[in-house]
Parts: structure tokens; C-alpha cells; sequence
């Protein structure tokens, strides 16, 4: 192994471990409901109380067990919200979230909070789904 070679896997590992204790701490993992053609969930699931000050999130994971993937949606302001499937558009690995970024753990794509690549083998964009707020509910419409 060259030195460049070496140094890029060390500093890969770092980000991963760094990324995985950040994961771990941060990432809310919610259940929603399926309401017709969406993906429900209510909107103080991205509030996180800390010493009597709400909080909010910047990303939860939604799953629900007639889906195949979850959705990532992150929190761009109280009023814009983005839904990325959390699939791998290169082999159908399953995304892990990073602070803005979802990393793939099979070959390393890596995409942004808006779904689009910033590293391959991955050559498409991630899916997303239009959102939209009712009654302090987000609703993420899963039509095709
Ligand atoms: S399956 Fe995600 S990079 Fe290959």
C-alpha cells in the first residue's frame, strides 16, 4: 500500500468511526403512518428538548414495515423539509446519514442533503419525495 493510498483509508476510517458515534447520538429514528399515498409523521418529532429549550433536529429517519427503504428528511427551515430515499442508486445498499451527508457502507457514494451525488460509483441522483405540511404533519406523498 503507497503512502497516499494509506493515508486515504485512514482518513476514511476516521470519518467513519467519527460518523457512526455521530449517527448513533444523533439520528432520530421515527415510525410514520401511511395515510393513502403518504408517509406521515408529526412535525415535533424533529424537536429535542435540551435544558428546557426546544431543539430541532436537522434529519430524522422514517421507516415504516411496508417500506423497503426509509426516508431521510432533513430540515432545511419550519417550512422546508426534503425527503430522500435511502437507497444507494448504484446497487440498492441501504444509506446511512452523516450530519448532511448519506454514505453508502457497500463502495462509498456519498450524496448531499439535497440527493445528489458528491462521490461514486453511484451516477444517479437519490430519489426524493414531495412534502408538504398539514396540521403540524408533514406529509411526504410517495406516488411515483
Ligand atoms: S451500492 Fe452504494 S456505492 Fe455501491
Amino acid at each position: 500500500m503507497d503512502r497516499n493510498t494509506f493515508i486515504k483509508t485512514c482518513g476514511l476510517a476516521c470519518l467513519a468511526g467519527l460518523g457512526g458515534l455521530s449517527a448513533c447520538g444523533s439520528i432520530r429514528r421515527v415510525r410514520g403512518d401511511i395515510d393513502a399515498d403518504d408517509l406521515v409523521l408529526p412535525l415535533d418529532r424533529f424537536e429535542s428538548g435540551k435544558e428546557g429549550k426546544t431543539v430541532f433536529r436537522d434529519s430524522v429517519i422514517v421507516y415504516h414495515e411496508i417500506l423497503k427503504y426509509p426516508v431521510c428528511v432533513f430540515r432545511v427551515s419550519g417550512q422546508e423539509y426534503r425527503a430522500l430515499w435511502m437507497r444507494c442508486t448504484h446497487q440498492g445498499t441501504e444509506l446511512q446519514v452523516f450530519g448532511d451527508r448519506l454514505q453508502c457502507p457497500a463502495h462509498g457514494s456519498e450524496f448531499d442533503s439535497s440527493g445528489r451525488i458528491r462521490n461514486g460509483p453511484a451516477d444517479e441522483n437519490l430519489r426524493t419525495f414531495p412534502v408538504r405540511i398539514e396540521n403540524d404533519r408533514l406529509k411526504i406523498s410517495l406516488k411515483k
